[in-house]
């Protein structure tokens, strides 16, 4: 089963994902993330870092995200393994529909696009809401200073995870990522525990 955890910058993800592992460690859970699982990931931080060209930072996202299928997720589904990753597809198609914007003309097909046909959608996405100032609040003491952690891009990433929410509801479980991490962590872990376990008695039929 694949779980995915998305949200704004400083929503919480790294502090639930990190959490998630121990919390489930009976299930074994692979904990992955994108981006950055393979070598591709250093090509996208430094596109990030020198914020140039947004065709090739998104191709670049897309890049990890091919290699992050091919040598970690599709090897750990192919063994039944519960796989949790903090970001995943939705982080382009919510990220990028802004960065592209004015550059291609329609960003969130050309992005569906360019997924179609190969990509693996996830089974659950935990989506951590927070208010942007909330977020950053808590950014702005890391001191990232990454172009994504502006307040006009914030808010309108946000705006586009509702979107993705709105067209498919079943897959999302969002959460109040302003209470406290222990109590996100059981709400998040006890839901992946239920859905998992739902899955193999499926399978076991
Ligand atoms: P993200 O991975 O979404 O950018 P982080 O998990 O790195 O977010 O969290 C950003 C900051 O907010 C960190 O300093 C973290 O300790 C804090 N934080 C995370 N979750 C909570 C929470 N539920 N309540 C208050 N602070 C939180
Ligand atoms: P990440 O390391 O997850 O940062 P954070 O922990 O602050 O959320 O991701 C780095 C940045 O890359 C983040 O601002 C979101 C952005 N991003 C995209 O724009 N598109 C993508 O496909 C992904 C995976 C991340």
């Amino acid at each position: 089963m694949l779980v995915t955890i998305e949200g704004i910058d400083g929503s919480g993800k790294s502090t639930l994902h990190k959490a998630l592992g121990p919390y489930l460690a009976d299930l074994d859970p692979v904990i992955t993330c994108e981006p950055g699982s393979t070598w591709i990931g250093e090509a996208v931080r430094r596109a990030i870092r020198e914020h140039s060209d947004p065709i090739a930072e998104a191709l670049l996202f897309v890049a990890d995200h091919a290699a992050h299928l091919r040598e970690v997720i599709k090897p750990a589904l192919g063994e039944d393994r519960l796989v949790i990753s903090d970001r995943y597809i939705d982080s382009r198609l919510v990220y990028q529909q802004v960065t592209l914007d004015g550059f291609i003309p329609d960003p969130l097909s050309w992005l569906r696009a360019v997924h179609h046909g190969w990509t693996i959608l996830p089974d659950l996405t935990i989506l951590l809401a927070v208010p942007v100032s909330v977020a950053l609040e808590r950014t702005g003491k890391r001191k990232k200073g990454e172009h994504f952690e502006q307040e006009p891009v914030l808010i309108k990433v946000h705006e586009n995870y509702m979107q993705l929410v709105e067209e498919d509801k079943t897959r999302f479980l969002i959460l109040d990522g302003t209470l406290p991490p222990e109590h996100i962590l059981k709400v998040a872990g006890e839901t992946i525990r239920f859905r998992y376990d739902e899955l193999k008695k499926k399978k076991k039929k």
